[in-house]
């Protein structure tokens, strides 16, 4: 049998990943001045992805730490060192670490290679941190600048709140390092680096990733359905049709898809039977999420999960009884912040196809 050629929830590259063209050659100019980066998207629309693709294909030295990993101080600082032995010899960092104010203990695993690193656990402290940000400083240069990259940066706040503060004092100072900030709760990103009273305000330059355009997605699945179908001009239009070109989602219905036509051929109307075999497998967690909205929430949701008209309007509120559009708006603001709606070209919609489908299916039970 055929390998599924679609993969989704991880990172990408290689055959699973197409286009950006354009986002790639702009980044890579990017990188190559002395500024730094700001990626924002709302979830799964490739960000890391991309930003791997880029590195890895470069010559950059890079770091790479996503912060929703880290659980604290010390092992921020313990995480980042770890990288950076990752891409420096052990002997060229030796006397460097000799002067940092707290000396890790640094372990080598003949086993694995990788370095264990561990500054004082638990420990508050963002001295460790700050030297090893000024280390990085140290091995880059204004000719060869190290890119670093801090994913869900957004999270920060979760490990220290002052963290912000340290973070920008030390890293305005950086002439060898290339920062790269990406996140997904796209509005936190933004409180951050465009807020006037955020310590990082107007950091970077900020560059928000769209979903893939329709002229590049159809292609890519166009390509992989004609291997094993006839069908594969419907099956695309099909699955685009339900999914918006939205990349995560496109590539799960498309597994499903792939999966279903190999183990019990074509039907006409297979890409629906997919589309509600996803959403029957996630009933659980849709349920539990349905039940943290309040009444408005739900009554937005059900609304745009019935109609394309705006939730704004007279005639969404005639429908569905949703009250005053200062209330909708809020909502809307809301349950954009916690990545239900995704706002485009300044309209709402549902970031979840499948669950918008859902909505629809239990109000016909
Ligand atoms: N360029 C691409 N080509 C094809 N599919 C892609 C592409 N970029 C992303 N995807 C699909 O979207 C999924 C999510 O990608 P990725 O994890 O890079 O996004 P992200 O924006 O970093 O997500 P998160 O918000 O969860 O961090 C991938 O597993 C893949 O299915
Ligand atoms: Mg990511």
């Amino acid at each position: 049998m055929k390998e599924n050629p679609f993969k989704f929830g991880t990172v990408v590259d290689g055959q699973y990943f197409t286009d950006r063209e354009d986002e790639i050659s702009k980044i890579r100019s990017f990188l190559e001045s002395s500024n730094h980066l700001i990626l924002i998207s709302p979830r799964r629309f490739g960000k890391t992805s991309l930003i791997k693709k880029i590195l890895s294909e470069s010559e950059y030295r890079y770091l790479y730490l996503d912060i929703q990993l880290i659980i604290s101080e010390d092992d921020f600082a313990s995480q980042l060192l770890r990288r950076i032995y990752r891409i420096f010899p052990f002997q060229k960092l030796k006397g460097k670490i000799k002067s940092f104010r707290l000396i890790p203990s640094v372990i080598l695993n003949p086993v694995t290679g990788e370095t264990e690193i561990a500054f004082k656990p638990g420990s508050k402290d963002l001295t460790p941190l700050e030297d090893v940000l000024n280390l990085i400083e140290k091995l880059g240069s204004e000719s060869a600048r190290i890119k670093v990259v801090l994913d869900e940066f957004q999270d920060i706040f979760r490990i220290n709140h002052g963290l912000a503060r340290m973070l920008r004092s030390v890293m305005q100072n950086h002439k060898g390092v290339n920062y790269i900030f990406m996140g997904s709760s796209e509005s936190m990103i933004r409180e951050i680096f465009e807020k006037r009273s955020s310590p990082f305000y107007r950091f970077g330059t900020l560059f928000t990733l769209g979903k893939i355009p329709e002229e590049k997605f159809r292609p890519f699945l166009l390509k992989r359905f004609a291997e094993i179908s006839g069908e594969a001009v419907s099956l695309s239009d099909a699955i685009l049709k339900i999914t918006g070109c939205h990349p995560y989602y496109t590539q799960q219905i498309a597994f499903t898809v792939w999966e279903m036509l190999t183990l019990q051929g074509y039907k006409p109307d297979i890409v629906e039977i997919a589309a509600d075999e996803i959403v029957r497998s996630h009933d659980n967690d849709f349920e539990r999420l349905w039940n943290t909205f309040n009444r408005t929430d739900m009554l937005v949701l059900t609304g745009m999960s019935m109609n394309d008209i705006s939730p704004l309007s007279d005639e969404f509120n005639k429908l569905y009884g949703s009250g005053a559009a200062s209330t909708v708006f809020s909502t809307l603001k809301r349950l954009t912040m916690k990545g239900i709606l995704i706002k485009e070209s300044s309209s709402y919609h549902i970031d979840d196809p499948f669950f918008r489908r859902w909505i629809i299916l239990r109000r016909q039970i």
